[in-house]
């Protein structure tokens, strides 16, 4: 990730909410040659059909191709999407134990103070076996049930955004890798009833992505990937963000097939991870900036 950071590239995470979505995804990032990880957050074993960490670890060693793959534990939040408490140390532990590469721990609906010490246990228990831990400061907002306030006022009012002063504090206090910031982005609904739904197009204020890269130093993450304007997306990736998780893009063509053409709804997954890949994103080839030398496959 940091050196995705230096290259002023970024590593794409997909998430797989359903068993047959992880092969297209790694397939496609080997045939655009495209660093990226494949990721499972709690709400996709809990809202969605992906079993939980163990059942995504062991389908991972069977497709993974770690010329181009990683395996990353998404959003494992400490209150979650209904506001309910969730036993967060006991999910991490079990993905650290298993072997994920990384995970991340979301603390961000509670207060700093909360936020910063729930982060800083996992990161303690995290780098003990080695693994690379994500955390979360502002409100990057969507996967709440209900409707999200109008999106301009949203942006204007710049309401949940990460704070440049808090995150300097956040990231020294914690010694997490790498965070998560809110400069604009919002989730993808994933309600049962608005799931379906074309996201909104979301902007991202660069200017305080930048002041946030000033004062944390460290690789930072952009949640809500899908349906971000273009030009927003590709400076941000040249102002600090190292990783962009992409959820709803993928998600919605294999879901549109799940009834009338089961089949085929693996290649829409395809196609739609190369569509981000290579228009959305302009990620082709970036394994070569990421690892020069490698000369991967
Ligand atoms: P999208 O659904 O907008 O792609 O967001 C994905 C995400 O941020 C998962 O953590």
């Amino acid at each position: 990730m940091e050196r995705a950071a230096l290259a002023r590239t970024a590593i794409p995470g997909f998430n797989i909410p359903y068993f047959p979505m992880m092969e297209p995804v790694v397939r496609a990032l080997r045939d655009t040659r495209c660093f990226g990880l494949i990721m499972v957050a709690r709400l996709e074993w809990v809202k969605f059909a992906a079993g939980g960490p163990r059942p995504i670890y062991e389908l991972y060693q069977q497709v993974k191709d770690e010329r181009f793959t990683r395996l990353h534990l998404d959003h494992v939040p400490v209150i979650d999407e209904d506001h309910l408490p969730v036993d967060y140390e006991a999910v991490l532990g079990e993905a650290v134990a298993l072997g994920y590469d990384s995970v991340m721990v979301d603390a961000s609906r509670l207060p700093l103070e909360e936020n910063i010490a729930a982060t800083r246990r996992i990161v303690d228990m995290a780098h003990a076996s080695g693994v690379a831990v994500e955390a979360e400061l502002g409100a990057v907002m969507g996967h709440e049930a209900g409707p999200l306030p109008p999106y301009e006022e949203l942006f204007a009012s710049g309401k949940g955004f990460t704070d440049p002063e808090e995150a300097r504090r956040f990231v020294a206090e914690t010694g997490v890798d790498w965070l998560s910031v809110a400069v604009g982005s919002v989730h993808g609904a994933i309600g049962a009833s608005a799931r379906r739904e074309k996201k909104l197009e979301a902007r991202l204020s660069i200017e305080r992505l930048e002041a946030i890269r000033q004062t944390t130093g460290i690789p930072l993450v952009l949640h809500g990937g899908t349906g971000i304007r273009k030009n927003c997306v590709l400076d941000a990736i040249r102002h600090g963000i190292a990783k962009i998780n992409v959820a709803t893009a993928i998600r919605q063509p294999y879901e549109a097939l799940l009834e009338s053409a089961p089949e085929e709804s693996p290649e829409a997954v395809y196609r739609a991870t190369r569509k981000v890949i290579e228009e959305d994103l302009e990620l082709v080839g970036s394994v070569d900036r990421i690892n020069p030398g490698t000369a991967a496959g």
